[in-house]
């Protein structure tokens, strides 16, 4: 297969894990004879340093033509601390989002077994968790309108949700409910939000199109609580823009670090596929930052082409490396010395050589290798 993949890099630790990321899908091209081609782009702080905007045309031109773009991650602490800013890195991610129509965030969530002592949450309350979060990205309070009074003393945002959005995504996770534990929790505010109840009805109106799914109804302070005391009582959980991306950052919890948890971002024309974690910027360039949520992403880009046997091949390379501990400090207290790039390396070699006889990989074990 031939795929022109865009690449955005960011800011931060954005590009060490998305040259990870990268390093595995040529090494799944090399063994399966795919031509993958990149095409890099500026976004986020990066893309204002040199362009003055967080997102280009010419970003935007080079995701539009690629069959998938693959994200790495954006911001920069001198913004976080000026409210003031009127040009921002996250432009750039939400311009990329909005740009691409790419309206379904999808984030799996699943418990590994050898990391269950990770998770600061008891090992029997997370055990055989596996949820996915279908949000929607492209509307709700993150795109409505905006406003600062011109004493500096007022702000609002609004909140707006259009019918055909809410049925498009809960379609989708309807449809991936059927294929799994057929559950689906409607995440809202219906108590207080107007917006959350036009989600209700309209999940009310669906749900019987699909009759072998049962639809469980959860106001978000609800389900923020149910999803740390009993996690596997979710399978696909389907939510509003701003309330999918903190239940998505509190599952990270679940499953011992924020830098495993991998998305895809679907639209009609365009996907996108990014970890769901931010820039770090504080661990940038310093080798720690774990690589995993972005290989994990390059899997489901090939899930979306398909490639199932390929995708397969990338998860299992990082379902060994997390058995063989060769991962980056938030989840290892074996080794000291495993940087992002040796994850990287680990995965990649695994892809080449997934034989565990092979010396490389006996070497690794025993963390003397030269390629780690
Ligand atoms: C995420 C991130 C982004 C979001 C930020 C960086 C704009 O937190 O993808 O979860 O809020 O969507
Ligand atoms: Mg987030």
């Amino acid at each position: 297969m031939k795929l022109n993949i865009a690449v955005l890099p960011g800011d931060g630790i954005g590009p060490e894990v998305t040259a990870q990321a990268v390093k595995v899908l040529k090494a799944i091209a090399m063994e399966f004879n795919h031509v993958f081609t990149f095409n890099y782009a500026l976004v986020g702080a990066s893309a204002i340093d040199k362009h003055g905007t967080a997102l280009p045309q010419e970003t935007i031109d080079i995701c539009t033509k690629a069959d998938a773009v693959l994200f790495g991650a954006i911001g920069k602490t001198a913004f976080d601390l000026d409210p003031d800013a009127k040009i921002r890195p996250e432009q750039g991610l939400l311009g990329i989002r909005k740009a691409l129509g790419l309206h379904t965030n999808i984030r799996p969530i699943i418990a590994y077994d050898d990391l269950l002592s990770k998770s600061s949450l008891k090992v029997r309350q997370i055990k055989d968790t596996n949820i996915l979060i279908y949000r929607e990205l492209t509307g709700g309070i993150y795109f409505g309108d905006r406003s600062l009074s011109e004493d500096g003393n007022t702000a609002s945002d609004v909140c707006t949700y259009h019918r055909f959005e809410i049925e498009r995504i809960a379609h989708q996770a309807f449809k991936a409910a059927q294929s799994r534990k057929r559950k689906l929790a409607l995440v809202d505010k219906a108590n207080v939000l107007e917006s959350s109840r036009l989600w209700r009805r309209v999940v009310l109106e669906i749900a019987p199109q699909y009759p072998d799914v049962k639809v469980n109804y959860l106001y978000i302070d609800n389900a923020a609580m149910e999803l740390i005391i009993r996690p596997r009582q979710f399978d696909v959980i389907l939510t509003e823009n701003m309330f999918g991306d903190i239940l998505s950052e509190e599952a990270s919890v679940i499953v011992g670090s924020i830098g495993l948890l991998a998305s895809a971002s679907l639209g009609d024309e365009h996907a996108m596929f990014e970890p769901i974690h931010g820039a770090y910027t504080k661990a940038a360039n310093k080798g720690i930052a774990n690589p995993i949520a972005s290989i994990l992403s390059a899997a489901m880009l090939l899930d979306h082409f398909g490639l199932d046997e390929e995708a397969a091949l990338v998860r299992e390379g990082v379902d060994k490396s997390l058995k063989l501990h060769i991962t980056t400090p938030d989840l290892n207290n074996k080794y000291d010395n495993i940087s992002t790039t040796k994850v990287g390396d680990f995965i990649e070699d695994f892809i080449n050589n997934p034989d565990e006889t092979n010396l490389n990989f006996t070497n690794i074990h025993l963390g003397q290798s030269t390629i780690i």
